[in-house]
């Protein structure tokens, strides 16, 4: 039976669907999407107020101009695979899924750790997964996240997933130069999402393909640098481009359009860039007397709840899409069978704008992910210590620096540093407050003693 509500998907408008859209099926033959999330909030953030009042620019500027609070700053010991272990980790304990369930691990990330080892596979070693598990990590800018997604879903509708479930882990720093004009949009965190047949939260659209790629120099960090490179104005351009190219074709394949998603979630870089993808669509769809209500009305109803993670977090790239599903699930209107919409859009640049619809079990979810939680939390830094951590973040690809802490119940996942090129990580096994090091760690520690 299907999991969806019967009768037309909600679209707040009301608004009368064609022929084609009563007929087509976009979700056959077999459900696939997204059946869990979770996230990992870094323990402390910098507020966007005293940024503004040190680099001397009126704070408006950065709360209203671009609709930043705060951003998440990384700890000398996380980095984005202790972040993604955390996202991962918490989605196993708060599902209740056996490690041995997982046949995919697939981790979405522009914040690589090394040039040849993935980040999955130290997530791997930390979250107990079982050997005969594939995993990748995926590189495409913030489109990563993405891309994984599709992957997984791909890998979860073939008989080799035999029942098996894929973990698809986003896990993004956002660092740009001090005073540059991306700094107030940095930001850190990661997203998991379990994805499975017959999914209870999401099920999403996995035969229409709106997809746009374009080449183009909008943003990018080449390998020998730890900070972005941006072409700010020019990037907003681009991503509102991708968005047009993305949404039509959607539009043509489905007859589908803004009015028909009761919510719509953009890759949000900064809140701002979400109002001013909205205005896009809503000019596209030819205004308010189209649409049959306000432009503000339609913001405030489809795209508002979707925000409080960009706001609270700033910028964390492949994980920003996702992040704004958490928003809407904490904000705890979703209903069964409301159809939302997606856009992903990775500099450089490759979208997609693909839509999904509310599964049955999202009563279990509303209000319930973890993420108010943890920002009730986090601490709050000063300048003094926002300097000396992102020291910290710039040691990350060298070697040498090395801190002793051991992992505990609160922080299970640590990042120590690098000894002999090396990564070294601590962290506490699956179910048992007893400390492992990552096998690289104990290979390098046993060096040292022979
Ligand atoms: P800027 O040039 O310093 O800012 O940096 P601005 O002069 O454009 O001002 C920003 C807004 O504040 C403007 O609003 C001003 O009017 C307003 P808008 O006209 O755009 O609506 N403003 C004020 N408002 C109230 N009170 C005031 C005041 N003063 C000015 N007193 C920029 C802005 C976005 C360029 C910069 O932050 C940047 O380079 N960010 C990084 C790049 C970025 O986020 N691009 C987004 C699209 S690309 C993308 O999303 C991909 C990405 O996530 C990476 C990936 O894919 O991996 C970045």
């Amino acid at each position: 039976m299907s999991p969806f509500r019967s009768g037309s998907p909600e679209g707040c408008t009301g608004a009368r669907r064609t022929t084609e859209k009563m007929t087509r099926n976009p979700f056959s033959p077999i459900n696939v999407g997204i059946d869990a999330v979770s996230i990992f909030v870094p323990h402390h953030y910098f507020s966007i107020e005293e940024l503004a009042q040190i680099r001397n620019v009126n704070a408006e500027k950065f709360t209203v101009g671009l609709g930043c609070s705060k951003m998440a700053i990384l700890g000398p010991t996380e980095d984005p695979v202790t972040m993604a272990a955390g996202a991962g980790r918490s989605l196993l304990d708060r599902s209740g899924i056996d490690p041995r369930e997982i046949g995919m691990l697939v981790v979405g990330t522009e914040s690589a750790v090394d040039e040849s080892k993935p980040i999955a596979v130290y997530v791997h070693e930390m979250l107990g997964l079982s050997p005969r598990c594939r995993v990748m990590d995926l590189k495409n800018a913030c489109y990563a996240g993405t891309a994984a997604l599709r992957a997984a879903m791909a890998w979860a509708a073939t008989p080799a997933a035999a029942g098996r479930k894929a973990l698809v882990i986003t896990t993004d720093v956002a660092y740009y130069d001090l005073a540059s004009p991306g700094e107030p949009t940095q930001g850190a965190a990661a997203v998991a999402l379990l994805v499975t047949q017959n999914p209870q939260l999401l099920i999403i659209d996995s035969q229409t393909e709106a997809i746009y790629t374009h080449e183009v120099m909008d943003f990018w960090r080449p390998t020998y640098r730890n900070s972005a490179l941006v072409d700010g104005h020019f990037s907003l351009e681009c991503y509102l481009e991708s968005l047009r190219a993305c949404y039509n074709m959607h539009k043509e394949m489905t007859g589908l359009s803004l009015a028909d998603f009761r919510h719509v979630l953009f890759h949000t870089p900064f809140p701002k860039m979400a109002y001013k993808a909205h205005h896009r669509l809503f000019e596209l769809e030819g205004g308010a007397l189209a649409l049959g209500m306000t432009e503000e009305d339609s913001f405030r109803w489809k795209v508002m709840p979707t925000l409080r993670a960009a706001r609270e977090l700033g910028n964390v790239y492949a994980s920003s899409l996702f992040a704004a599903l958490i928003s809407l699930l904490e904000d705890g209107s979703l209903q069964v069978g409301q159809q939302i919409a997606l856009f992903s859009y990775g500099s450089g640049s490759s979208s997609e704008f693909f839509t999904g619809r509310i599964g049955p079990a999202i009563a279990s979810w509303n209000r319930n992910t973890g993420f108010s939680e943890q920002l009730t939390r986090r601490r709050r830094i000063s300048y003094e210590e926002y300097l000396f951590y992102r020291a910290a973040y710039e040691q990350r690809n060298r070697d040498g620096y090395f801190v002793e802490d051991q992992p505990t119940e609160e922080t299970p996942f640590l990042f120590l540093g690098i000894k002999k090129h090396k990564r070294q990580y601590a962290f506490l096994n699956p179910g048992r407050m007893e400390a492992s090091a990552s096998a690289a760690a104990a290979a390098t520690e046993d060096a040292e003693q022979n």
